[in-house]
């Protein structure tokens, strides 16, 4: 085997989805204390005592309590190395965290055990489908009252179409939690509380008939053994049935406690697949190619206050980076090299000498870069895949300065590049019209442009419905289209076409007018 074959075996690359308050920020810190990234898990509770977890960036994360970033970690755990992607918890990032779900190769749901299957789960849960990712579960929040474990898996194999196999097995729960059982070693570990914030040394009991058991945990012994027989009539674990989608190992514990969260990583890193090939509008590109390929799935702006410059984040599909290296800018046409690379250890940024299939690398970005570039060592390719949805919500937005109108378009212009937002500029004037897919993000703009350009905006509502991107193969046809519609027309940040239309009903009524033309709900980067 080469190499970068050794390299791929080693690698995991995974996300996080879960609904809002599931626990993901608690089991980002915990997993990132398994991989000893850092020393001793800042908690989610720093939000009363001025602790933050790493994984959390920007001031306004802080302030509201919600990771609005997507920040990506390295570490190694059981003789691999893992990246861990994170994704934006509020669902008005939706587009972001779609976007990262390109990038990786299994994800692990978190499910809040009181609760069940959330709506943002579901909706995680279809962009996860798209490419039948691998899906690790993980029933979290043992140690308060929750849902019986049965319901959960039912409820789980109805609602996201996907059967359920237990790896551990809970005993107990809220004040009564004692641990769980692990269905495949035949243990018992028991839960000690109070001890979240370190690594545990568990105590450990082998076999489920061993008499120690029922010292232990007395009538609970006997519940978990009819508890077991039972679950011998449901599924047991099958890899390929995970690696296609259609089967998840389950697992329980409690983030907060820090247990459970090892039997997870175990499972990811046995079972979730090394870093996979990925679709070019070409050809399939295999990881274990040694020609270096990538694409950017996300770009991001002024991560930290002393790097005042833009990121792209780079998933590595096949080959090797090496620090000096030349890349081919495909869209762009030019090559280029890159000498300082960044990778990503929880917002601690350091140089990166060397990079395989499934890392991630950040690449610094002067405006040329966009979400959805491919790299390559000189091939034309272009990965496929990476989507762009059109906004729902539309304001105009004016400066309170309007000497500052540069700063403005400036600013408008990264963050709509980044992904943050979707600029549209109508065609009849010079209205700037900003469009976002939930209405968190029209603050978090307005903040951003105040903090990093130095402009004080303010929003006006607009009467636009909605935006479609206008496609058509007739350049004569597209050009009486243009004439047709001109008032409603508008590019956007990339400068691509787009029906900007004040109602429903107008839209419906141009795309049965002109059915030449293709109005696209989402624009492929
Ligand atoms: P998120 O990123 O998915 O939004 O969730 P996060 O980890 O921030 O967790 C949401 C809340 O749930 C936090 O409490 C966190 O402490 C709590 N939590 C996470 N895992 C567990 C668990 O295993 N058991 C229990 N009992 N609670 C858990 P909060 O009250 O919202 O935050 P804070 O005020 O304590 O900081």
């Amino acid at each position: 085997m080469s190499t970068i074959a050794d390299e791929v075996e080693n690698r995991r690359t995974f996300a996080i989805i879960s609904h809002p308050d599931a626990g993901k920020t608690t089991i980002t810190e915990k997993v990132l204390l398994f991989g000893q990234a850092i020393q001793q898990a800042g908690t989610v509770k720093g939000k009363k005592s001025g602790q933050h977890a790493k994984s959390d960036w920007m001031e306004m994360e802080k302030e509201r309590g919600i990771s609005i970033t997507t920040s990506v970690m390295q570490f190694p755990y059981a003789g691999k190395l893992v990246n861990l992607l994170d994704t934006p918890g509020h669902e008005d990032f939706s587009e972001d965290t779609y976007r990262t779900l390109t990038a990786v190769d299994s994800c692990l749901m978190v499910i809040d055990s009181a609760k069940g299957v959330e709506d943002r789960t579901i909706k995680l849960m279809d962009v996860a489908r798209m490419r039948e990712t691998p899906i690790v579960t993980f029933m979290n929040k043992l140690d308060r009252d929750t849902r019986d474990p049965f319901d959960l898996m039912d409820e789980v194999e109805s609602v996201l179409k996907m059967d359920c196999a237990p790896i551990t097995w809970p005993i107990g729960m809220g004040k009564e939690f004692k641990g769980i059982y692990h269905l495949l070693k035949d243990e018992v570990v028991l839960y000690q509380s109070g001890m979240g914030h370190t690594i545990q040394e568990s105590r450990v009991i082998k076999g489920i008939n061993n008499p120690e058991l029922d010292d232990v945990i007395s009538e609970y012994a006997e519940e978990l053994r009819e508890q077991v027989e039972l679950l011998e009539a449901g599924n047991s674990f099958d890899k390929q049935a995970f690696l296609d989608g259609k089967l998840t190992p389950v697992y329980f514990g409690t983030a907060l406690g820090n247990f459970g969260v090892d039997h997870i990583l175990d499972g990811l890193v046995e079972w979730a697949p090394a870093p996979m090939s990925r679709e070019t509008t070409t050809r399939t590109v295999e990881s274990k190619e040694e020609a270096l390929t990538g694409f950017i799935f996300k770009i991001q702006a002024n991560m930290d206050p002393n790097h005042r410059d833009r990121v792209a984040f780079m998933r590595i599909v096949s080959g090797k980076y090496e620090k000096g290296m030349k890349m081919r800018h495909v869209r762009v046409g030019k090559d280029v090299r890159i000498s300082d690379a960044l990778t990503f250890v929880a917002g601690d940024r350091s140089k990166v000498e060397e990079a395989y299939p499934g890392d991630i690398i950040g690449l610094h970005n002067h405006g040329t870069i966009q979400i959805g570039d491919t790299f390559t060592q000189g091939e034309e390719l272009k990965f496929s895949g990476i989507p762009n949805f059109a906004p729902e919500l539309f304001r105009r937005i004016r400066l309170k300065d309007p000497l500052k109108l540069k700063q403005l378009q400036k600013g408008l212009m990264q963050l709509s590049e980044e992904g943050a937002v979707q600029v549209f500029r109508p065609l009849r004037n010079n209205d700037l019209i900003v469009g976002a897919v939930g209405t968190l993000q029209f603050d978090v703009v307005a903040h951003r442009l105040k903090a990093e350009y130095k402009v004080d905006a303010v929003y006006e509502p607009i009467s636009v419905a909605t935006a479609r991107w206008v496609e058509c193969d007739n350049a004569t046809t597209l050009q009486a289209f243009r004439n047709k519609a001109y008032d409603n027309l508008a590019l956007d940040g990339s400068d691509n076409l787009a029906y900007v239309a004040p109602t429903m009903v107008n839209l419906q009524m141009t795309q049965e007018r002109h059915p030449d033309v293709r109005f696209r709900e989402t624009r492929e980067h």
